[in-house]
């Protein structure tokens, strides 16, 4: 692994190029998988949307190693969605479905995709996590691994900096909008269930987002997490004892 200078919340994993880093975020989510199909007979899975893990999906279904992932015990659901319908391309779902969803063998009950065109798609998402991963409504859903990016912004899911969702401690799917929120409004996993995951894995690469790394390595260093400004450093698996975070950067990123 390359080393880098950056302190943040969680492991850092660096690698020179998205090819090897794919690789390894993959071996790390297959042994996630097998690991909860192995105790639990079911493996949940939360996915981002965004441009950074599109390759990533596509590497999921194409390579032999990671094509070994239990598909037909593992539910896909959305960390986050943009309130459009499927058809439109900003479609978090569309672009999941495209790239990885239609290319394995998953039932139709084992996929979650946000149902935009409810009256109320958050409470709807947030009882499905209730009812399919806990079996009853006043639980705190276990994902066993979630796959985060960042924006420049330092948003991660769709908590955007200073924007309602960030406060929202009672539900684990939200509706965010306002004034940093980029539009169109989104539905977001809150934190408190993001922090409630086996594992998390931020994957972040490319040279346009090292200036936001750099402001989270600062704001670590300096004043520790400050989720309000810089939503990524409230996301902290580990708080509680029993989960993970993971960094996943390619050098350009990492400034290597
Ligand atoms: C989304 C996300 C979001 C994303 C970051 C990074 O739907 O927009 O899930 O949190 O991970 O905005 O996006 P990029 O990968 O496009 O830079």
């Amino acid at each position: 692994m390359a080393t880098t200078q950056l302190q943040l919340t969680g492991d850092v994993h660096v690698r020179p190029d998205t090819d090897e880093l794919f690789h390894d975020l993959g071996r790390a989510m297959l042994g996630a998988a097998f690991a909860a199909v192995s105790d639990r007979d079911v493996f949940h899975l939360a996915l981002s949307g965004g441009t950074t893990p599109e390759k990533f999906y596509i590497r999921l279904v194409t390579d032999p190693t990671l094509r070994a992932l239990p598909w037909d015990k593992t539910h896909v659901w959305l960390v986050d969605e943009r309130l459009v319908p499927e058809s439109d391309d900003r479609s978090n779902y569309r672009m999941i479905r495209e790239a990885l969803l239609d290319h394995v063998p998953m039932k139709k009950r084992q996929r979650h995709p946000v149902s935009v065109a409810s009256t109320d798609p958050a409470g709807d998402y947030d009882r499905e996590l209730r009812e399919v991963i806990c079996g009853n409504a006043s639980c705190l859903p276990k994902l066993d691994f979630v796959l985060l990016g960042m924006g420049d912004d330092g948003h991660t899911a769709s908590l955007f900096p200073e924007s309602p969702a960030l406060r929202v401690s009672d539900r684990w799917a939200a509706a965010n909008d306002g004034p940093t929120v980029t539009p169109p409004p989104r539905v977001t996993l809150t934190l408190p269930v993001l922090n409630a995951a086996r594992q998390a894995a931020v994957l972040v690469t490319g040279a346009k987002k090292a200036a936001a790394l750099r402001r989270v390595d600062e704001q670590i260093r300096r004043g520790g997490p400050d989720p309000l400004h810089l939503p990524i450093t409230g996301v902290d698996p580990d708080q509680h004892g029993d989960g993970t975070l993971t960094w996943y950067l390619d050098a350009a990123a990492a400034g290597a």
